[in-house]
Parts: C-alpha cells; structure tokens; sequence
C-alpha cells in the first residue's frame, strides 16, 4: 500500500470512489464530490490517498498558519482492518507537522466506533458541536472535536 499526497483535484475521483462506499448514508458525514472540490481549492489542502491496485482510502487535510483540521478520513469497507487507516491518519498528523501546524483537529460523530481510534493516538475531546451531522431522516447526532498536540 502507498499513500500520494495530492493538492489540487487529481486525486478527487480516486478519494470518490471510496467515499461512496465508506459512508453509511445513514449519518450524513460523506461529502459531494463539489464540496471536495470547493476545499482543495483552497490554500493549505491536502488530499492523501493510500493505494493498492485501487484506491483504498483517502484523508482530506487543511492547514492554516498554525492550525491544522482533518476534514475526512475513510478507508473502503473491503480494506479495514489492514492499517490502512492507521498509515493515513498518520500521515496526515506528519504532513499537519511539515506544514508548521502546532495544533490538530478533528471532528467525529458522538457514537463512531472510530473514537478509539483517534484516541489511541493521542488525541483527545476538547468540544462539542450540538447537531452538527444531519441524516437523511432528520435525526441529528452531535460532533465531538478532538485535538492532538504537535509541539
Ligand atoms: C475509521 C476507519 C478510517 C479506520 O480504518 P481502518 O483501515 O480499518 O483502520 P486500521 O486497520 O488502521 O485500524 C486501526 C485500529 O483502529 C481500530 N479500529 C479501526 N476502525 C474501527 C472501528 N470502526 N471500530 C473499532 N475499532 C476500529 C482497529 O481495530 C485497529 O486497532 P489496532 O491498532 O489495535 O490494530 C474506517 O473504519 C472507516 O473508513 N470508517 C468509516 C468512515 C469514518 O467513520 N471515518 C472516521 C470519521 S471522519
């Protein structure tokens, strides 16, 4: 498995076609093709995506002066539990260092399994977005932000 950093929209197709697989519709966190777009646009974005034959999984990063955000980050249903999505968080944490960021945020639904995960490398709760992902059913569900410490 390899991960290209990308930081214009070469990468979008590839970071696409996991994110249609990644997401359950349920919870409303999976992003439009012309929302990515909007963001890698923008000074600071960073689109890594890891590889195999296919596109596997993918991070989207922004860093601003010192501040560094984890926008997304998905791995394909079929290739979790290999690493793969160990291998992007941290690039990302090392790309969010390269960049001068001293800081690094994200943010995750309240019940997404993948908070161990995040807390396993150190990052921790630091707020809470009330409502902050809408489902397609109406159900809101909070966002907890996580902060790790680069310094
Ligand atoms: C979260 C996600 C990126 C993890 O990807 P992955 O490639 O399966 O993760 P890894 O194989 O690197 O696993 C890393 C560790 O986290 C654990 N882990 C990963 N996802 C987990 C989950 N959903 N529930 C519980 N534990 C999980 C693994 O057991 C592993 O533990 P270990 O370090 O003791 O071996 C993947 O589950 C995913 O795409 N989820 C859907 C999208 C999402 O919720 N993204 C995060 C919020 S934006």
């Amino acid at each position: 498995m390899t991960v290209i950093t990308s930081h214009g929209i070469e990468g979008l197709a590839d970071a696409m076609t996991v994110m249609v697989s990644a997401f359950d519709p349920q919870f409303g966190e999976a992003w439009t093709a012309a929302q990515c777009t909007g963001v890698l646009a923008m000074p600071g974005a960073h689109l890594l995506i890891a590889r195999n034959a296919a596109p596997v999984g993918f991070a989207l990063l922004r860093t601003v002066i010192d501040e560094a955000e984890l926008m997304l980050l998905a791995v394909a249903p079929e290739a979790r539990g290999q690493g793969i999505g160990r291998a992007l968080l941290q690039h990302s944490i090392d790309t969010a260092t390269t960049s001068n960021a001293t800081s690094y945020f994200l943010e995750v639904r309240s019940d997404n399994p993948a908070i161990d995960f995040y807390e396993r490398f150190g990052l921790r709760q630091v707020g809470v977005r009330r409502d902050y992902y809408r489902a397609g059913n109406g159900v809101r569900r909070d966002a907890l932000t996580y902060r790790l410490s680069l310094r």
